[in-house]
């Protein structure tokens, strides 16, 4: 066994922690839910690598207390705003990420907010649940249409592309918005136009927010931006939770100046703004974006194989510093 210390923060699928653990020293086995930020302080110390989740945050008081053995923190997320990134490459230490093997998991489940949300799903299922359905209603649950109508990506990464592709089943007109404009070639490969965020925003019947949370998205989406919209508009936000004002969001659903909203992430995770959830057309889900069995094995294979190459020597897969 090597005498380098490893840390793995949680039990996750594909992360071969017991093969890990006979080659580094790694401590006890990772607990089944989130570290607590008491332990992950305590447990790092020393560490040369560590394989966290989206819910550590690895900050400047956590590199500190590994000290200078640390070499890598192999994120399971694509994003990695629980990282200081920054912070990070100053220590000369490689951050890396979990890309791609996720994009269609997050894409179908992007799209499945858009559908649920445009077609009241949610609200609908808890009213047959709750035993308060009497018989067909001409008047019940009336949705609006998705085919034919104009999406408006924000953030047209990897996933912003996936949602795009999906659309096309649905005749659908595709604007974007995003950091860099994409080269014709790519534009036409997927039928979208850019447009400023003000204009994607009023000319959209559908906008699916997949933007990286930095300090330019952080607030994105606000009371005046919400203005924007169309009233009989829908969001969907499979980016990150701070990317938008929630309590302005839960007003405009109540006030009905947005139609309805499909939510997969929120401010202050496992925490809801109460006002979301009372709020009609709704759909708001636990974070579930790369939650199927496929993309879950693949992350956990991917932060394995980065912490890994990193710690030997090597360039890992999927570097962010
Ligand atoms: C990510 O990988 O960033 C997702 O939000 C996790 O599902």
């Amino acid at each position: 066994m090597e005498r380098r210390t490893i840390l793995v923060t949680r039990r996750l699928p594909g992360v071969p922690w017991e093969d890990l653990a006979k080659r580094f020293r790694a401590g006890d086995p990772p607990p089944a839910g989130t570290m607590p930020r008491e332990e992950f302080l305590a447990r790092v110390r020393g560490a040369s690598g560590i394989l966290c989740t989206l819910a550590d945050r690895v900050d400047a008081e956590l590199m500190e207390a590994a000290g200078p053995s640390l070499v890598v923190v192999s994120n399971f997320a694509v994003g990695v705003n629980n990282v200081d990134v920054a912070g990070a490459t100053r220590r000369g230490i490689r951050v890396c990420n979990t890309p791609d093997v996720l994009t269609d998991a997050t894409a179908d489940l992007g799209f499945a907010l858009l559908l649920s949300a445009a077609r009241k799903v949610s609200d609908a299922d808890r009213f047959v649940r709750a035993g308060s359905w009497t018989g067909w209603d001409p008047w019940g649950f009336l949705g609006v249409p998705v085919a034919g109508k104009t999406l408006g990506i924000v953030g047209m990464g990897k996933i912003g592309a996936g949602v795009a592709r999906r659309s096309r089943g649905f005749s659908m007109k595709v604007l974007y918005h995003s950091r860099r404009r994409m080269p014709p070639s790519e534009e036409a490969g997927l039928a979208a136009s850019y447009r400023d965020l003000d204009a994607l925003l009023a000319e959209s019947d559908f906008v699916v927010l997949c933007v990286p949370l930095t300090p330019e998205t952080r607030g994105l989406i606000s009371t005046e931006r919400l203005g924007r919209m169309k009233r009989t508009a829908v969001l969907v936000n499979i980016a990150r939770g701070e990317v938008v004002d929630e309590e302005a969001v839960a007003t405009a659903l109540a006030e009905g100046r947005l139609f309805g909203a499909g939510l997969d992430v929120f401010e202050k995770e496992p925490r809801i703004h109460p006002k979301l959830l009372s709020a009609p057309s709704a759909v708001l889900l636990p974070h579930l974006g790369s939650a199927t069995g496929e993309a879950r094995e693949a992350m956990g294979r991917r932060a394995t194989e980065n912490l890994l190459a990193a710690l030997d020597g090597r360039e890992p897969a999927s570097p962010v510093n």
